[in-house]
């Protein structure tokens, strides 16, 4: 049996393209099912539905053989014990800062002041602000951190930013670009030791998919 992680959303939608080269499909929909592990044509290939932030912790327990999540879920979790084949080009974003549009960042940061930055990204906001000598008292939230500089409770955010519309509705300006985010594999070693065919015939698919 081969398990693979996938979060619900934009990762298991463009995931299912890449499982599809690899001849599998999944039988039914994380969106309509309140199942967990997914039956797929392949008798011997199911699916976890697991929460983004959790793939990397069931593929590094061996509790899936394989696993997909992005870049900055891996930056945040660290990537102890897994193998990372493979950048799939998917659910592509980047991770910024941004401040309400009357906050004027540059100076603030010239100034030296001290800067209040919300995130659900602590590490990479850190290791960001660390790097350019930029002194920040960090706010760990869990999500709609775009409201944090709306209600003064920071000066920044550091989150995903995709088509930038969600700053955009909530009056927000992207400052800085931190990088740029996709979904990689994350395969647990052990795993891919014992199931080594099975293992690397999808390794191989995917990576002949995105090469197309
Ligand atoms: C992400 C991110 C932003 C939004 C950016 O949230 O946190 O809120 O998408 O996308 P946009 O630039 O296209 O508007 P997501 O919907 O993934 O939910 P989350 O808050 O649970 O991370």
């Amino acid at each position: 049996m081969i398990t693979i992680a996938l979060s619900k959303g934009r990762i298991f939608e463009e995931t299912l393209p890449l499982l599809k080269a690899a001849g599998i499909e999944v039988l039914e929909d994380p969106d309509t099912s309140r199942k967990l592990i997914l039956t797929t044509n392949q008798s011997d290939v199911r699916v976890l539905v697991v929460r983004a932030t959790d793939v990397p912790t069931y593929v590094q327990y061996g509790g899936a053989d394989m696993g997909i999540t992005g870049k900055d879920t891996l930056l945040e979790h660290g990537s102890q014990g897994l193998y990372q084949p493979l950048d799939l080009q998917i659910a592509k974003c980047r991770i910024s800062v941004a401040v309400r549009s009357d906050f004027d960042y540059q100076s603030a940061v010239k100034k030296g002041s001290r800067l209040t930055v919300a995130t659900k990204y602590v590490a990479i906001a850190r290791d960001f602000f660390a790097s350019k000598g930029v002194h920040v008292d960090l706010i760990k939230l869990y999500g709609s951190m775009e409201l944090a500089p709306l209600v003064g409770m920071a000066d920044a955010i550091v989150d995903l930013v995709s088509t930038g519309n969600t700053l955009k509705a909530n009056h927000l300006v992207e400052v800085e670009h931190i990088m740029d985010i996709s979904s990689r594999l994350v395969v647990n070693q052990a795993a891919l030791k014992l199931k080594q065919a099975p293992m690397r015939h999808i390794i191989d698919a995917f990576e002949s998919a995105i090469s197309k």
